[in-house]
């Protein structure tokens, strides 16, 4: 399949840069500043490299750089912001600290409408955000774009096909930003469109059935669609070998075994429901410390799987660890490790067992096309994440049987409330938190001393930052009437109004 890398130089827009170019039915995958020419050269069918923007001024000690050598890889390349005043400085251009930086909307003058600009009107408004400039382009690089700060906004070297621009083709406010990467994409680099959810589909499904053959393969199943789609992928793939595992912590949502057994019974996997309630609770007794909670969590879950590994006699274990997670835990190209199971405590070094990660270079939304694509339900699909160490991180304070009983209900009414609103989908998360405090209040004519519930609403689009959901008061009464009323242990609701940052969205 054709691809383009793009070259990670710290740039906020990195991945959007490689997104913009899976949308236009590309393949793309980011690799470090670092990658050698090498590594680049293992991609099957790379047709492009793109660098893209970051932080550092080429004359910092400790700046990423690249080496010269993959501007000469043989491929085209596309230099943004960052990018395009390291190609600068690599090919002896001039870079220079400019007198002020340009930030925002700027214009640009396009002065060659050479393949890289073409379709392009003579002044485009472009998204600039630098300060350093290059002044000169290095010999044999003609100036294509200028703006009023920067001399030289873009330069292109025909004959070998590397082109700079300094502004961001792939943020929306650049408003022919994607022409210009559509230009790069397919005319420079004569990229086919091999890159389509179907595509990817059977692709993977033929991977499955290649990588695992006839070994017998358990794969761990969280409710989430990532772990959901890996499963429906794989028991197209390899089916009667496959054994789905669904531990019941104790510590999941409402019904969430229930859930579990129906929604993959039209799958040809074999499900395998382990009840580990007490094992958890007892793990649990008299640990209060999130991070130890956390890794109790985390160590019971693998010692579970390596038990159910040993009973199915499984070579393999499939994971559903996408894109991001494994940009999240900072694992790039080089280092393909593998995903803590349940983003908690993280998979022994020594196991027996190989892992497969079917979904590993997919990006959410493309990992929710082919959940659409092999029919999984719509509750699936549509549903918020969930932590791996469940309600664990949902309680303050020591987790027991009882308080995950009150916060397991909370969080269903909270859950339900928006869902018969029609907020549930606007928001990103929504649960309550157990205090592990009381307070008086008044019910039936008599005083009460219970524990208080938070309810939690939150917006995000990325989960790196968060603002609570202005919920009407109307569904927020309702929610806490509803709490009070059906859960006894509960005299008092209150709402948490805390943003990320400088709150996170769990409590724990
Ligand atoms: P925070 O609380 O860091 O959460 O703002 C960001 C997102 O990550 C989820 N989260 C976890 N997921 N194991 C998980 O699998 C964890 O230990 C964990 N902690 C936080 C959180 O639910 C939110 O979606």
């Amino acid at each position: 399949m054709d691809a383009i890398a793009v070259l990670d130089f710290g740039g906020q827009y990195c991945h959007l840069i490689s997104r913009r170019i899976r949308d236009f039915g590309v393949f793309s995958q980011v690799l470090s500043s670092d990658a050698t020419k090498k590594e680049l050269e293992k991609i099957p069918g790379l047709k492009g490299i793109i660098l893209s923007g970051g932080a550092a001024s080429v004359y910092d000690s400790n700046a990423p750089k690249c080496s010269n050598e993959i501007l000469h890889a043989g491929v085209p390349v596309l230099g943004i912001c960052y990018g395009h005043q390291l190609i600068a400085h690599l090919e002896k251009g001039k870079v220079v600290s400019g007198k002020a930086g340009e930030y925002g909307l700027t214009e640009l003058k396009v002065l060659n409408h050479s393949t890289l600009l073409a379709g392009l009107n003579s002044t485009e408004s472009v998204w600039m955000n630098h300060r350093d400039i290059v002044e000169k382009p290095p010999k044999d690089f003609d100036v294509i774009a200028s703006t009023l700060h920067s001399p030289v906004a873009a330069f292109e070297n025909a004959g070998k096909k590397i082109f700079g621009v300094q502004f961001h083709p792939e943020v929306i406010h650049t408003s022919n930003g994607n022409k210009i990467l559509e230009n790069f994409v397919f005319d420079v680099c004569q990229a086919k469109k091999e890159w389509d959810s179907s595509k990817i589909k059977e692709n993977l499904i033929a991977e499955t059935k290649r990588t695992i053959g006839s070994s017998r393969t358990i794969i761990g199943l969280s409710g989430g669609i990532d772990s959901a789609t890996a499963a429906a992928l794989a028991s197209k793939a390899i089916g009667g070998n496959l054994t789905g595992v669904y531990v019941d912590t104790g510590l999941m949502r409402f019904k969430e075994t229930e859930f579990i057994g129906k929604a993959f019974s039209k799958f040809s996997l074999r499900l395998r429901i382990v009840k580990a309630q007490e094992r958890f609770f007892r793990a649990l007794k008299g640990v209060t410390e999130p991070e130890q909670k956390r890794k109790i969590i985390g160590r019971l879950f693998i010692e579970i799987f390596e038990e159910i590994a040993e009973e199915e006699k499984a070579d393999f274990l499939i994971q559903g660890t996408i894109y991001s997670d494994r940009i999240e835990s900072g694992i790039t190209q080089h280092s393909s490790r593998i995903k803590s199971h349940h983003n908690v405590g993280g998979l022994p070094e020594n196991m027996k067992l190989r892992v497969f990660e079917p979904l590993k270079d997919l990006y959410k939304d493309e990992v929710r096309k082919i959940a659409r694509d092999l029919d999984l339900p719509q509750e699936i699909i549509s549903r918020h994440v969930f932590p791996g160490p469940g309600l664990a991180v949902r309680i303050i304070g020591e987790v027991t049987k009882e308080k995950a009983e009150i916060a397991r209900k909370a969080s269903y009414i909270v859950e339900e409330e928006l869902k018969s609103s029609r907020l549930y989908e606007i928001a990103w998360m929504a649960f309550a938190v157990l205090l592990p405090i009381k307070s008086v209040g008044i019910q039936g004519d008599a005083r009460t001393y219970k524990y208080p519930v938070v309810v939690r609403i939150i917006e995000s689009k990325d989960a790196m930052t968060a603002n609570f959901a202005k919920i009407p008061w109307e569904i927020l009464e309702k929610i806490s009437t509803r709490i009070t009323n059906e859960i006894s242990e509960v005299n008092r609701v209150v709402y948490d109004i805390s943003n990320k940052p400088p709150a996170t969205m769990e409590w724990e």
